[in-house]
């Protein structure tokens, strides 16, 4: 028998990190004889071995044409000499799961470290989709750091009611909000509902999903072009065979690896078109996470300056009117990365080798400008997001400006606070709410250290009495996310949350507060000694007890604020001189 492990190099394949039973050949001879009954050759065997980590699940609607997608990943990975082996990792289904998905997007990226680190694969190719499953297998492929290749499940196509064109789930709301109104009736929602989603892929809309495939492609871990292709098209079979052909490429490359291609620049290239896409608010906390993983710092008052220089582009929905079907058609992302040319590092190098600047010289020059819009005449003169701070919020909140009403950005208003998501359903919609148009709604304890786990709930409905009188918009603002998909002036993310003693637990109904997006700031007017007071009657009440035992123990140990991207504090990357040689 050869005894790949006694070869001076590197051994790959089958014979990489093998089981420990004292006897490395014995391990060898074990792995393959068992290898070999899943009907492999001694030719396959021997082979390098590109591992395809996919989260298909029957609880994740999104990714259900996962089964074709990694046939042809499997094929383009034999075409180029490896051998392919999928396996199944943790899956998020963005509405399948309580209390929400962030509380374990991390316990995914742990799935996928471990499993990318504890089998034997030279490169691996990531299949993720759904909102958290993206930055969870970046998270985990960039503490892996092993050569890895993203590819994404692809947008679903919009659907057609009553001639009116469908996409998930930016309608899904528009329709809720007409229902809660009394202008569509149960019969009405109750159609609307079997339309809104009707092909596999993810949300149709710039939400959360589309906005990581975006950053995935943008810090150059996906291959060009592959963000926005629909998941039913074609185009997107050819895409994953040419991704198993590329993560054959980077078996044994450092310069491939997660750490050579996610760096500084590459994460800024992302932040700009984040910026210039209008997209979720979500992406601000996984890119803080992946960057956390990276020893990389999210800095909010850099994200501010990019801000005020990039422009939105990118006329989709929920900030705009189009879906992620017509931005393929438009170009795609590298028809935004062309128009952002002059301010993007275009000498980064991305996962298929050629550089940012290579990849927009090679795209196809067309472009649909309805979708795409040009520098000079763009949907918004500078970026969606912005970074607040002040009293309320001193390590920072996010407000997306290009899907909020700019009347209100200038503003001061008086709070009605609900103190948890169970107080804001049960008193929300009661006629005798004391609440006004120019109020500020205020939702406390749905951070990620409260009991719910930071969900996105942040998008607090119009008081029913409200909405019934016509009111479309109003401040509110909260320690929860908002789904990317959803629209309004909301602010979101307030760091320290309230369950962690942050500010905004201070915050009492009738307390005025002072939102300015020109000045970055969000003020609770309410004196220092008033707000000890209240600090202090807060401590002598007793504490939320923590989870006992399971995942939740570990989560509520270790979770870590929305400015440092919700990781767990053990799973960011660690000082070299404190880790063990595979860097833990
Ligand atoms: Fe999967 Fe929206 S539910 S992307």
């Amino acid at each position: 028998m050869t005894d790949d492990t006694d070869t001076k190099t590197e051994p790959h394949g089958f014979a990489r990190g093998l089981t420990n039973y004292g006897d490395r050949r014995f391990s060898l001879y074990l792995r393959r004889s068992f290898a070999a009954s899943m009907g492999y050759s001694r030719e396959m065997l021997d082979r390098p071995i590109v591992g395809i980590a996919h989260s298909a699940s029957g609880f994740n609607n999104c990714h259900r044409h996962f089964p074709e997608m990694i046939e042809a990943v499997k094929r383009g990975v034999l075409a180029a000499g490896a051998l392919p082996v999928e396996f199944p990792t943790i899956s998020l289904g963005e509405v399948f799961l309580s209390p929400t998905s962030l509380k374990f997007r991390n316990l995914m990226s742990m799935d996928v470290e471990e499993m990318v680190r504890a089998q034997p694969m030279d490169s691996v190719v990531l299949l993720g989709g759904c909102d958290k499953t993206v930055p969870a297998q970046l998270m985990g492929a960039a503490s892996a750091d092993l050569p890895a290749i993203q590819l994404v499940a692809g947008p679903m196509s919009t659907s057609r009611h009553r001639g009116e064109r469908l996409g998930a789930c930016t309608d899904c709301r528009r329709f809720w909000q007409r229902y809660r109104a009394g202008s569509v009736d149960d019969a009405g929602i109750d159609a609307v509902e079997k339309r809104l989603a009707s092909t596999s892929g993810t949300c149709a809309v710039m939400g959360t999903a589309s906005t990581m495939a975006s950053i995935a492609e943008a810090l150059g871990m996906m291959p060009a072009g592959a963000a926005a292709i629909p998941a039913v098209d074609a185009d997107r079979l050819r895409m994953a065979e040419e991704t198993g052909r590329i993560a054959v490429e980077l078996i044994g490359r450092n310069d491939r690896r997660p750490s050579a291609i996610m760096t500084k620049e590459a994460f800024e290239n992302a932040l700009r078109i984040l910026l210039a896409l209008g997209g979720s608010t979500n992406a601000v906390v996984h890119l803080a996470a992946i960057m956390g993983r990276l020893s990389l710092p999210f800095d909010f008052a850099r994200m501010n300056e990019l801000s005020e220089t990039t422009p939105v582009l990118v006329d989709l929905k929920p900030t705009g009117e189009a879906y992620m079907e017509d931005l393929y058609a438009a170009g795609g992302i590298p028809a935004v990365m062309r128009e952002l040319r002059h301010l993007l590092h275009l000498n980064v190098r991305t996962i298929s080798g050629e550089t940012i600047g290579e990849r927009i010289d090679a795209a196809d020059p067309w472009v649909d400008r309805s979708i795409v819009r040009p520098l000079e005449d763009p949907i918004r003169p500078n970026g969606g997001l912005v970074a607040l701070f002040g009293n309320l919020a001193p390590r920072g909140a996010i407000i997306k400006r290009s899907a909020a009403d700019p009347n209100l950005f200038e503003r001061e208003g008086r709070a009605v606070v609900f103190t948890s998501l169970a107080d804001l359903a049960e008193r929300i919609d009661d006629p005798e709410l004391d609440v006004h148009a120019d109020d500020f709604l205020v939702l406390q304890n749905a951070g990620p250290t409260s009991e719910a786990a930071m969900p996105e709930a942040g998008y607090l409905p119009i008081p029913a009495k409200l909405a019934k009188a016509g009111v479309k918009d109003m401040v509110r603002m909260s320690d929860a996310r908002m789904s990317g998909t959803a629209y309004g002036t909301i602010v979101l993310h307030i760091a320290p949350d309230a369950a962690s003693g942050g500010p905004l637990g201070l915050v009492r109904s009738g307390d005025r507060i002072r939102l300015s997006v020109a000045n970055r700031a969000l003020e609770l007017l309410v004196p220092a000694q008033e707000l000890e007071r209240r600090r202090a009657e807060g401590a002598a009440r007793p504490e939320t007890p923590q989870a006992t035992r399971g995942y939740a123990r570990l989560y509520d140990q270790h979770i870590l604020q929305a400015d440092e991207g919700c990781d767990f504090d053990f799973l960011r990357a660690q000082p070299a001189e404190a880790t063990k040689p595979d860097g833990r």
